[in-house]
């Protein structure tokens, strides 16, 4: 049985104005009618051979996880009183499991087309995991992104669908993601693990202590409540925030990948969503009262006001409330640095 540990923290600043701090990337409907929350459990279903999912979340997007959980009594929620980031996310995850649970660990703001072929990666990675691999999905990497952890794949490993990863570099700068592409043995991190529970928590430990130290002590003082977990706040204070790449992906030798070939997509901004939505057969895709005349590659969403668009080419448009956001997908990178997006 795989337990999936759905991670809900980030903001998505960079899909304002549609995602908010109030309601954050993924508890919205970007692709479809089902948030990427919902998909992300629906992807590891009780019928797919998954047991009942363990949520960690802030405190502020509780309710949101509520709402969208189809089953909140079946489900464990983790609580954090404050963002510390993913190796405190999934220790906190694997402290309250069973030491031989293989944990899934799926971030909830990506997008994956094709549920099947994630299954089938999530079983072959648990299988790696069970044998105490540090399991990374694979995905063919296509350019030279610099917001991604890359891995070298190494040699296959035996029984099984997976490779040793013989180096793990979160977040290149650019000149090193280009040459990693060149190279053509590296894949990019997807961001979704595989973990044995009790593995995971003894290789945080051997590389940072300190982080296995201040999360244990939070879980001891911490207290439960219906099905949801309170670390005690004082001492989830005094955690270091660091990624989970950085703090055991980068440096463990017990790193692994399967790879995946799902139609992924983290769904980064704007032009990442274009890529992943269907369109019609000049590239446009729309959503809410939207009218196109003479436009190719355009995507516009407004929640309510109408929006007629003309001629235009390589244009996002977006309404959310009284905010218009209007870029082109070059653009859609720095709406993040907007004042909009800061402060809201
Ligand atoms: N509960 C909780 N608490 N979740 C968190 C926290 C936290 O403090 N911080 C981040 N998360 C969640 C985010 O909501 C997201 O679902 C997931 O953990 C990953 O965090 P991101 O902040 O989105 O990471 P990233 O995109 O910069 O990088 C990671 O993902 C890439 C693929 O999208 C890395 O694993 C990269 O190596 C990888 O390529
Ligand atoms: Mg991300």
């Amino acid at each position: 049985m795989i337990t999936p540990v759905i991670l809900c923290g980030g903001s998505g600043t960079r899909l304002w104005p549609r995602s908010r701090k109030v309601k954050p990337k993924p508890f919205l409907p970007l692709v479809g009618d089902t948030t990427l929350f919902e998909a992300t459990v629906l992807r590891c279903s009780t019928d797919a051979g998954f047991s009942a999912p363990i949520v960690v979340t802030g405190a502020h997007h509780l309710d949101h996880v509520v709402d969208q959980l189809p089953d909140p009594a079946a489900s464990q929620i983790i609580v954090e009183p404050e963002g510390k980031n993913t190796a405190a996310a999934i220790a906190l995850a694997a402290l309250r499991l069973p030491e031989d649970a293989i944990m899934l660990v799926c971030p909830s703001d990506h997008h994956i087309g094709d549920c099947e072929a994630f299954q089938n990666a999530a079983r072959a990675a648990a299988a790696l995991a069970a044998d105490d691999w540090l399991v990374s999905f694979g995905i063919a990497a296509t350019a030279p992104e610099t917001g991604f952890g890359y891995l070298k794949q190494g040699e296959p490993i035996e029984d099984s669908d997976g490779r040793r990863v013989e180096r793990f570099v979160e977040k290149p700068d650019l000149d090193r993601a280009k040459a990693f592409l060149a190279d053509g043995g590296y894949a990019w991190n997807g961001g979704i693990f595989a973990f044995r529970a009790g593995h995971f928590l003894a290789e945080l430990e051997r590389h940072r202590p300190d982080i296995v130290d201040a999360v244990r002590a939070s879980v001891d003082k911490g207290h439960a409540q219906g099905n949801a977990f309170h670390p005690d706040p004082a001492e989830f204070a005094k955690i270091a925030g660091e990624s989970v790449d950085y703090a055991v992906m980068e440096k463990t030798d017990r790193a692994a990948m399967v790879p995946a070939t799902m139609a992924w997509s983290d769904i980064g901004n704007w032009q990442a969503l274009h890529e992943a939505l269907d369109k019609d057969e000049t590239g446009n895709a729309v959503k809410g009262r939207v009218e196109l005349k003479n436009c190719s590659n355009v995507l516009v969403h407004s929640d309510g006001p109408r929006v007629s668009v003309v001629g235009a080419s390589n244009l996002i448009v977006v309404v959310d409330g009284d905010e218009i956001l209007v870029c082109t997908p070059e653009g859609a990178q720095l709406v993040g640095k907007l004042e909009g997006a800061v402060n809201q």
